[in-house]
């Protein structure tokens, strides 16, 4: 539990710098229960508080955790180059408290990507030592055999990878698609591991974070969601 004064309520929550946030709420543009509050530096305690900014309700948050439905053409790197930044199909109060993906998907890979501002969150995630599961459906250019299977099990090795990669599990779908479980996050792994293996990914889409899946999210390309505690807890790796 903790109190603190609205300026830096709105501030925490993205919506500028505390002098900014100090003159929307000075200007009559915050309310809380209804009512406006015009006192910058009346305090309220955080936990539950529910505000609105122009018109628009928000709950306060000490972290956010979201699930956005990726389209292809859009860059999950901080500073993007050539497509806009995953970042510009959220509200811009995320990006000012440092909202980022958890790891990276390529430009072109559409499908489940986290985000949050947790750095332990973010940390447990990505790293490799935390084996957090990821399927993938792959559309391959030439089809799918049961030798493509066989090694992207076994393991293919690839350039910069002192040893083979192996996919945890990987099934023919149809003739041009594989379900692939990947548990490390290598640059392009899947792209590279096909064509490590003599096919070539000619579209990719993450479909699954662990028990996390993105038909049960309901979210359009480009639609994005607050994850509840089943849907966090569904994100913890067995181990
Ligand atoms: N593997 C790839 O090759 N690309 C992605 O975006 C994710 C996994």
């Amino acid at each position: 539990m903790s109190k603190q004064s609205l300026d830096r309520i709105l501030q925490s929550q993205g919506f500028g710098t505390r002098k900014w946030c100090a003159g929307l709420v000075a200007e009559g543009n915050v309310s809380i229960g209804g009512e406006i509050v015009t006192d910058e530096r009346q305090r309220f305690e955080t936990d539950g508080l529910e505000f609105s900014v122009y018109g628009e309700p928000w709950l306060f948050r000490e972290h956010v955790y979201l699930a956005l439905h990726k389209p292809a053409d859009y860059e999950c790197s901080r500073k993007p180059s050539h497509h806009p930044g995953v970042l510009s199909l959220l509200p811009e109060q995320f990006s000012n408290r440092d909202v980022q993906p958890v790891g990276r998907l390529d430009h072109d890979t559409t499908g489940l990507l986290l985000m949050s501002d947790d750095g332990s969150f973010i940390h447990k995630q990505s790293s490799p030592k935390h084996h957090v599961p990821k399927v993938y459906v792959a559309t391959t250019h030439d089809p799918v055999t049961p030798q493509l299977v066989a090694q992207l099990l076994q393991g293919v090795k690839l350039n910069d990878e002192p040893a083979p990669l192996s996919a945890v599990l990987c099934e023919t779908l149809d003739e041009h698609r594989l379900k692939i479980v990947l548990e490390q996050g290598k640059y392009h792994q899947v792209k590279r591991m096909l064509a490590a293996a003599g096919n070539h990914c000619s579209a990719l889409c993450r479909t699954q974070i662990c028990e996390l899946k993105l038909e049960s999210l309901g979210l359009a390309e480009g639609e994005w969601c607050y994850l509840d505690e089943a849907m966090l807890a569904s994100l913890k790796p067995a181990v």
